[in-house]
């Protein structure tokens, strides 16, 4: 049977190294504080927010709610962002995606101080990513990495499959693993024999937001998966199911996967308080 590698115990040892690093910035009169922007009232994204809310307070980081109304004009994000931008006291902010239509996210995210992204993006920080020179680094992609270092030693020369070419996730963590020197395919949904690219993969980065897309033949004996979908399904009896991105009980080959949920999304909301605390940090 493949290990099971456990996110959330993972996520509560980042967020206990977190609350540490916090304390001690607090101990030098430096209270860190994230400031939360959601637009409108998209459920989802409703519950994402307080979840990173309710975190905030276990690493010990002050946490700040703004919430416009869906029909708000872009002029008001605008300004709420460059008033959050001014704000000493506002080390991170974050603005949740995906906002109403009619806003244009990335005049938004280019907006926001790259110093207080802890989102990491801001084109800023995604240029200081691809040429591997610091910045703040997007928190699925970092928790993804945190995840694989539980399982890798060295990354040198590992084919790794990377299915899906987002911004938040496909493309930063592309960048991350190519810095670790391994050799990186990215996919998408046009990508061709994508079963028998992903079967010659040591590491399988599943991030197309398909459920079930990566089958049992897809993935050679050894491997390991992460699985970063994670989608609300209807059953046939009207109940509802988190699924991944992977057939996970398919994957009894491989020698360790990541679990939905308790894999990759508890590590975001992880990396998310980490960042906050370098960026107040930086702004120290
Ligand atoms: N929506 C889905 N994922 C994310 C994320 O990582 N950050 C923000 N701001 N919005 C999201």
């Amino acid at each position: 049977m493949s290990e099971l590698i456990d996110g959330r115990e993972i996520a509560r040892a980042v967020t206990a190294d977190t609350a540490e690093m916090v304390a001690q910035l607090k101990a030098r009169g430096i209270a860190p504080a994230l400031a939360v922007v959601l637009v409108g009232d998209d459920p989802a994204s409703d519950v994402y927010v307080r979840r990173k809310i309710s975190e905030c307070g276990k690493a010990g980081i002050r946490s700040i709610e703004r919430r416009l109304p869906a029909e708000c004009d872009e002029q008001s994000l605008l300004t709420l962002i460059d008033a959050l931008n001014e704000d000493r006291s506002v080390h991170g902010i974050l603005v949740q995606l995906p906002l109403p239509a009619g806003i244009d996210s990335m005049k938004i995210l280019d907006r926001i101080s790259p110093e207080k992204d802890v989102d990491g993006f801001h084109p800023v920080n995604v240029g200081r990513l691809s040429t591997g020179t610091g910045g703040l680094v997007p928190c699925t992609p970092l928790g993804i990495m945190l995840l694989l270092d539980t399982v890798i030693d060295d990354y040198r020369g590992l084919n790794v499959v990377v299915v899906g070419k987002s911004n938040i996730v496909g493309k930063p963590v592309a960048m991350l693993l190519l810095e670790r020197e391994a050799t990186v395919t990215v996919t998408h949904i046009e990508t061709r024999n994508l079963p028998d690219i992903a079967r010659g993969a040591d590491v399988i980065v599943a991030a197309a937001g398909a459920p079930h897309l990566v089958r049992g033949y897809w993935v050679k004996p050894g491997a390991i998966v992460i699985d970063v979908g994670i989608t609300r399904v209807v059953e046939h009896d009207g109940t509802t199911r988190l699924v991944g991105d992977c057939a996970t009980h398919e994957l009894g080959h491989a020698r360790a996967v990541t679990p939905v949920p308790g894999g990759v999304g508890p590590m975001t909301i992880a990396c998310l308080l980490k960042n906050t605390a370098i960026a107040a940090e930086r702004q120290a």
